[in-house]
């Protein structure tokens, strides 16, 4: 069942946050949804500009709505991640997604505030609710590099004014992570000072935590095993995911772990296999790896083993 992140977070809001899961594919939907259900969590799906033009952004939608069919028990949201405002009004208009992210974050102050209100008009005249940014994560984003240098955390005054002024629903806040598989280089960390002053002065009202791939050393290691070159990779310590959900974080975004586990099964599998070239052997192994995944990170999130309370509160 497809919901908005409105009622998701009305739930979440205070004791835990939900898993918001980047997809390009059906392998990954498959995992997607059998994780969740798995671990009995509530989910979002979401969808990047890049996603939808990896082959045809109806092609997704599309394995979406089967997979809503297949697993009929599933509460999700689906949710466009970083999107500019033509791919927020396509998506609105689309008539299939709950939710739009409007990233105008590396515009000033009073642009970010009035492209994002464009979008809240619209969305909202169509019952769909609406994420955005202030601040500036580092990292690769869409294709576009914010150096660390130039990554700016979300000063908490403008946070207020900018809810009251865009109407956003929710806030997608720059706290010192970053995207991608490189974070907390130098004198990075966590910037949990930073998200209570944002939550004294937005109570109540729910908050998006961007960048949040744990990066675990041991899938790293395992790729770098089986051929893989990656050297130096850092994320955030999964650990921490419920003191930021006490902080008002009902949304963590998780996309690089979930490449990581793509890239691990499929290299061991072509290294422990060279003479095999049948794409659903490393397929069913991805599938399963990935379902163990979401559900172990839904048990750090806190969001396993809510969805039967979450079905109830829908009524
Ligand atoms: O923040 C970016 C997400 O990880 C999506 O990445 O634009 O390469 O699909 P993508
Ligand atoms: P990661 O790169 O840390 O997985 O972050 C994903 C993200 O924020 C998607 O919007
Ligand atoms: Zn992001």
């Amino acid at each position: 069942m497809i919901v908005t992140t409105k009622k998701l977070f009305e739930h979440a809001y205070g004791k835990y946050a939900i898993g918001a899961y980047n997809i390009n594919n059906l392998e990954q939907t498959m995992g997607l949804f059998r994780g969740n259900l798995d671990s009995q969590a509530p989910f979002i799906i979401q969808i990047s500009k890049g996603a939808r033009s990896y082959t045809d952004k109806r092609m997704l939608e599309g394995i979406i709505r089967a997979a809503d069919e297949v697993f009929p028990e599933a509460i999700f949201a689906v949710h466009l991640d970083h999107g500019d405002e033509e791919a927020c009004y396509d998506c609105i208009e689309s008539g299939f997604y709950s939710s739009v992210m409007i990233d105008a974050s590396h515009a000033p102050f009073d642009e970010n505030i009035a492209i994002t209100k464009r979008v809240v008009d619209a969305a909202h005249a169509k019952g769909i609710v609406v994420e955005a940014e202030l601040g500036m994560l580092g990292g690769v984003e869409e294709h576009v590099q914010v150096d660390e240098a130039d990554a700016k955390l979300t000063d908490p005054d403008q946070a207020q004014e900018f809810v009251e002024r865009s109407g956003c629903d929710s806030l997608a806040c720059a706290i010192g992570t970053s995207h991608g598989a490189f974070k907390f280089s130098g004198t990075q960390a966590l910037r949990f000072d930073v998200l209570e002053q944002i939550q004294a002065n937005l109570p109540g009202y729910p908050l998006v935590m961007h960048g949040s791939s744990s990066i675990p050393q041991e899938e790293v290691e395992r790729i770098n095993a089986a051929g893989g070159e990656i050297h130096g990779a850092k994320g955030v310590d999964a650990g921490q995911f419920r003191r930021a959900a006490e902080l008002g974080v009902t949304k963590i975004n998780i996309d690089t772990d979930g490449r990581l586990v793509w890239t691990r099964v499929h290299r061991e599998f072509f290294r422990d296999e060279p003479g095999k070239f049948d794409l659903r052997g490393p397929g069913k192994i991805f599938m399963a790896a990935y379902a163990d995944f979401i559900a172990g990170k839904n048990e750090k999130l806190g969001s396993a083993g809510q969805l039967e309370a979450v079905r109830k509160m829908l009524g």
